[in-house]
């Protein structure tokens, strides 16, 4: 099936089967691995992108349905025309909210709609809202640090 969407700001048309899932055009259609997969049970939230401007985890969205849609991943966060990273991304390097980075590019999608959303989240607002995304690594404590401080940066750049 053909289909045509927004990717990261730019229009583009691809052919895809009516089974593959989004993360799957992504990654192995599209080469943008930054999108990751982490379990097979909808539970890690690595996969998660913007699609419309919120986030869904793209192991459980199939491609057909981005059709007509704006979908944003870890790789067009920043935006053309802006600083490098965006300043969540900083929030996370400078805060040291990531260590074998797997599951931070599901966590920066999520953190940017939390802000978003709420653009001053209590540490337990991060807390609840993160519930969806699992990391391995760190205990948590520094990622909820940094999305706190990429939400002030975010609230700062406006
Ligand atoms: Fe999508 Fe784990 S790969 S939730
Ligand atoms: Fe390794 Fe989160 S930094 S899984």
């Amino acid at each position: 099936m053909e289909i045509s969407l927004t990717l990261n700001a730019r229009p583009i048309n691809v052919s895809v089967e009516p089974a593959m899932l989004l993360v799957e055009l992504l990654r192995e259609q599209l080469s943008l691995t930054g999108t990751h997969v982490g379990c097979d049970t909808s539970q890690c939230g690595a996969c998660l992108v913007h699609f419309n401007g919120e986030s869904v985890k793209s192991c459980t969205m199939l491609a057909v349905s981005a059709d007509g849609g704006s979908v944003m991943t870890v790789e067009g966060l920043a935006g053309a025309g802006q600083a490098k990273v965006h300043p969540m991304q900083q929030a996370f390097h400078e805060n040291h909210g990531l260590q074998c980075g797997f599951c931070t590019p599901g966590m920066l999608m999520s953190a940017v709609d939390l802000v978003g959303r709420n653009p001053d989240p209590s540490e337990t607002q991060v807390r609840d809202w993160l519930e969806g995304n699992l990391c391995r690594c760190t205990g948590y404590h520094n990622i909820v640090k940094s999305v706190i401080a990429g939400a002030a940066a975010m609230r700062d750049a406006k």
